[in-house]
């Protein structure tokens, strides 16, 4: 098994001429060959531990107990519960799951795009061109926080970790001798040292497979930096160099023949495995501290998703027969803002998008709940009434700002103008997770009636417009909310259950035709006020059944399992579950069509993402964005969520719409993660539903223990028989530039190409962000029954860095329809490497060496920052450690240059202070005093002295000194740009 390493997964053309897999890196995922690292283990490792420390110093500065042991073992429900402030037991993981699911995925997405690069590997001795990846991508990732774009701030996280990590598998780190991580890779001020030149030699033969000494003995004792050359396809390499190694590394079949790698126990330096992976989790942990320094604890956790609540996010029509609606979406709105204010359920985030005709947005997102109210306060309803709306082009806006698995309310009277965007809000919808509701006021009464142009007909949104809404609710696990206006009030009770926390669905379901049936669906210990919403016509009957054999009919809104009300076509039925857990079942009786769905609160969830998974000699995964292809295998890899104790027992594709089912089979990988893999999914839509066990047991969960629990995922996953993928070469492209994206269409038949297909495919290339693309409007298959096109994607020059740009290139035939996504993060180059230089000027009045005295005294401590000649500027200045007061002014130095003066006074009680000071592209600099002490004797310190470069400042009561008085009184300071 360990001849060759499943590891990064080569592009789709490599891939499906002879290849498979080859050995690059650390496998990106999971491990299938025995007890090794991978990126995702690396990864998730250090993002839990910085993420408790972040929280632990939170904790310790607003005097709150954190009782959390932070080592290695951590997992996301023991941070996430560490970290919440609210004391409560249910408590959602989802978003902090996800924020680190989407970081490893991006991480090991860097194995497909830019398997072939050896800069973002370290191969190839390329370690100046593997520090400026690193250096661009770091600096992308505290754009992106700037910008509060975290979802664009995660993708450059994920692809900066994978380089940074790689380095310690792929160069001589390890065997040097190295017991720390390499700094110098993430402080571009410094200078790459002791590399080993290009005509050195580094390596010697490994002698019958044996690599254990293959690095000449010269390189270790000088302590030259060097890494193995790998190549797919030739076996060129410099005379002397050390190679990759492995079975496609051709270079390493040459002399000296061998490598050097270490990702996992079987590669050519496989003893030293363990060594590295746990270095590689130190150096990413050295990184998440310098992006912490320069976005601060707060928006660090937020990068990192540990934050409670879900955003408020409201699509509104303001076209003149809006207004009652408008005002409605207000009052729900304010309720919550004012119920949850200053609470951990206060939404994270508000987004707000108002549509119209001929316009849509602009697009509103904030984290500030008075400049939500005050926008939405300022919408009006007006014009319009004539013509459908532009909803779908305000609902993508909506979708592509809001975090995943948000929910979406649209509120709207109006058949939508946009209705050929169908295809691309879907792809949106199943590739971001969130759920979108429509409230639809007046389907088919009469108060907005059109004339149509011609023909002088009535025209009203008809049952036929409302189903392109129903249809994207459906997707997305939403529901459409049909009332009559003045009973909109009643139905926004549903906005409001989705703000609660932790909110779970257990089981949804369509009948479309309608037709009576029965579903049953277990209620666990854990379950928190269980609801059901029924929406169908008002024929439509039903009798629910708890497990103990209670029953309760619609004839009955108010009985022993609760009480429901009917508003417009919803039912929303509140259940009482006290005692009930068990299999309980509902009985609805309709030939109309309707939905059900039954949710509930509580901390245990899942979350999914579609893989794809290469058959071969060794399998790799790697993220699927777009539909399984019909009959057939799809991949999930399912997190366990809010729990560490729950055992998936089964995991099956449930038809939307009808009663099929697909069962997978299970494969655990630990940390909560399962593989499961399903045969032959037919055509159809599905949704994922799961099926475990927590034992009561489990001490630290005795009082909610779920037991045997059941979740359904609210995006619905859609198979097609058209294969689209993307092949691009890059991950990230500079703002002002134009990017070539090569595609290819096929079609398939049971999951495979059929290479006889003939046909032409029509395509749409979108993206979220409105840039110019080009792109062939239809592609014909060809030889081997596929087809190939190019987008050419426009990137403007006024595209902000730190943002991203996913591009949908979407293929279809007859009613069939796939897609790709490609996410390219925006990088501008990076010009300011250096951090904010540090000088101190002065340290002020001795604190006396008696500590009992201390609460009477004041020290003071003050330094002037610059950020030199190329610097872009001081930002910020906070104080990271210390206790006392910061005054910060800006002031012109003697050379024109811009300084800014800090004071620091404290009490003799806090003797240190560290200070951080970050620049406008994200370096940081650290500057650090601490108090003197006065002697015992009574020897007065030397008269104060300006120092040479000292700026007068307006400040009084402290006395500058010189460099020689510092000594004298032992003052520690130490400038530190990272
Ligand atoms: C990583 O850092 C931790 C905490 O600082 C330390 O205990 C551990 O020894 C380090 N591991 C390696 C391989 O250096
Ligand atoms: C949900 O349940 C909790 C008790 O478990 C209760 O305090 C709360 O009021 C309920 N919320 C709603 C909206 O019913
Ligand atoms: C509801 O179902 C229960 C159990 O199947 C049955 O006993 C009861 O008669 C039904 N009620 C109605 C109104 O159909």
């Amino acid at each position: 098994m360990t001849s060759t390493h499943t590891c990064s997964l080569i592009p789709p053309l490599v891939l499906f001429s002879f290849l498979w897999s080859s050995a690059l890196c650390f496998q990106p995922l999971f491990s299938l060959v025995g007890d090794s690292s991978t990126h995702l283990e690396i990864t998730q490792r250090a993002l839990l531990y910085k993420s408790a420390e972040v929280c632990r110093a939170l904790a310790s500065a607003e005097g709150r107990d954190f009782s959390l042991t932070i080592d290695d073992s951590l997992t996301s429900s023991e941070v996430q519960r560490a970290c919440s402030t609210s004391g409560s037991t249910l408590l959602s993981t989802v978003m902090f799951q996800t924020a680190i699911t989407n970081i490893y995925l991006s991480n090991a997405a860097i194995d497909v795009a830019l398997a072939l690069d050896e800069r973002v590997h370290f191969d190839d001795e390329e370690f100046q061109g593997g520090r400026d990846v690193i250096t661009a991508g770091v600096s992308a990732v505290k754009a992106s926080v700037k910008l509060e774009n975290f979802v664009a701030g995660r993708l450059n996280l994920g692809f900066v970790c994978h380089t940074l990590q790689d380095f310690y598998s792929h160069s001589n780190w390890v065997e040097l001798g190295n017991k720390a991580p390499y700094s110098t890779l993430i402080r571009p001020d410094q200078q790459l040292e002791n590399l080993a030149g290009s005509s050195v030699p580094t390596c010697r033969n490994c002698i019958d497979g044996d690599c254990t000494d293959n690095i000449l003995p010269d390189v270790l004792q000088q302590g030259l930096l060097t890494s193995g050359y790998f190549n797919l396809f030739s076996s060129a390499k410099p005379a002397g160099k050390c190679s990759h190694g492995g079975a496609f590394d051709k270079t390493s079949l040459r002399d000296p023949v061998g490598g050097i790698s270490k990702d996992d126990p079987g590669s050519p330096h496989g003893a030293l495995h363990h060594q590295a992976a746990a270095l590689a989790v130190n150096a990413t942990v050295e990184l998440l501290e310098d992006i912490r320094l320069a976005v601060g604890d707060k928006n660090f956790l937020r990068l990192m998703g540990l934050s409670q609540s879900s955003v408020l996010c409201f699509v509104i029509d303001t076209t003149g027969s809006m207004r009652d609606d408008i005002a409605e979406a207000k009052r729900v709105s304010f309720s919550i803002i004012d119920s949850k204010r200053g609470t951990q359920e206060e939404p994270s985030a508000y987004i707000l998008v108002p549509f119209n005709d001929p316009g849509f947005g602009p697009l509103l997102i904030t984290t500030d709940a008075d400049v939500f109210k005050a926008n939405i306060n300022r919408l009006t309803a007006s014009g319009g009434g004539d013509i459908p709306e532009l909803c779908l082009s305000g609902l993508q806006l909506a979708l592509a700002a809001a975090p995943p698995s948000s929910e979406i309310f649209v509120f709207t009277d109006a058949p939508a103008k946009d209705a050929h965007l169908k295809g691309a809000i879907t792809a949106l919808i199943e590739s971001s997770k969130s759920v979108v509701t429509f409230m639809l006021t007046d389907v088919t009464a009469s108060r907005r009636r059109r004339r149509e142009a011609q023909g002088g007909t009535l025209r009203v949104m008809s049952q036929l417009d409302a189903q392109l809404y129903r249809e994207l609710a459906q997707a997305s696990g939403g529901q459409a909310i049909e009332v009559t206006k003045s009973d909109l009030t009643l139905a926004t009770s549903v906005i409001e259950d989705s703000s609660a926390p932790a909110v779970v669905t257990l089981i949804q379901a369509i009948r479309k035709p309608g037709k009576p049936d029965t579903f049953s669906f277990q209620v666990d210990g854990s379950m928190r006020n269980l609801t059901a919403y029924i929406t169908g016509a008002a024929s439509l009957t039903f009798n629910l059944t708890s497990s103990s054999g209670t029953s309760q009919g619609s004839s009955q809104p108010s009985g022993p399992l609760g009480t429901f009300s009917t508003v417009g076509n919803l039912r929303r039925f509140s259940l009482h579950t006290d005692n009930q857990t068990g299999l309980w079942e509902i009985s609805v009786n309709s030939n109309d069509p309707y939905s059900l769905k039954v949710t509930g609160q509580s901390s245990v969830n899942f979350i999914f993402n579609l893989m794809e998974v290469h058959e071969g000699g060794h399998r790799g995964y790697s993220l699927k964005e777009g539909r399984p292809l019909t009959g057939g295998n799809a991949s999930l890899l399912v997190t366990v969520t809010g729990s560490d104790a729950a055992k998936l027992t089964e995991v099956t594709l449930v038809e939307g719409s009808g009663s099929r089912q697909v069962n997978g089979s299970i494969r655990a990988l630990g940390n909560s993660n399962y593989l499961v893999t399903f045969p032959n999914v037919p055509e159809g839509e599905f949704s994922v539903r799961l099926r475990g066990e927590e034992s009561a047991s489990t001490p630290s969960r005795s009082t909610s223990a779920p037991g045997t629990f059941q979740r359904q995922a609210n995006t619905q996953i859609k198979t097609s028989s058209i294969s689209v993928s993307v092949q691009a070469n890059a991950t990230s492209v500079e703002p002002g530039s134009t990017i070539s994206v090569p595609f290819t269409v096929s079609s398939t038949a049971d999951g495979v190409v059929n290479a006889s297909a003939t046909g032409t495919y029509s395509v749409r290339v979108s993206n979220d962000q409105g840039y110019t693309s080009t792109a062939p409007a239809t592609v014909t298959l060809g030889d081997g029954g596929t087809a190939n096109g190019t987008v050419e994607l426009m990137v403007p020059g006024t595209a902000a860095s730190g943002s991203a740009v996913t591009l949908t290139v979407e293929a279809a035939k007859d009613a069939d329809v796939n897609y790709a996504v490609l996410r390219l993060a925006l990088a501008a180059k990076v010009t300011d490497v250096s951090g904010p230089v540090c000088q101190m000027i002065s340290i002020s009045d001795a604190c006396p060496s008696s500590s009992a005295l201390c609460s009477s005294a004041q020290w003071q401590f003050s330094a002037q920052l610059t950020d030199g000649a190329n610097g872009t500027g001081i930002d910020s200045v906070s104080v990271r450690q210390g206790n006392g007061t910061l005054n910060t002014s800006k002031q012109v130095g003697a050379a024109g240059e811009n300084v800014t003066m800090v004071t620091f006074s404290a009490s003799c009680c806090a003797q240190t202070v560290e200070l951080v000071a970050v620049d406008q592209a994200g370096n940081v600099g650290t500057c650090r005093g601490q108090a003197k002490i006065e002697q015992p004797t009574t020897l007065a310190p030397p008269p104060g002295i300006t120092t040479a470069s000292a700026v007068q400042t307006t400040s009084t009561g402290w006395r500058p000194l010189t460099m020689s008085s510092f000594l004298w009184i032992g003052v520690a300071v130490s400038l530190l740009s990272l």
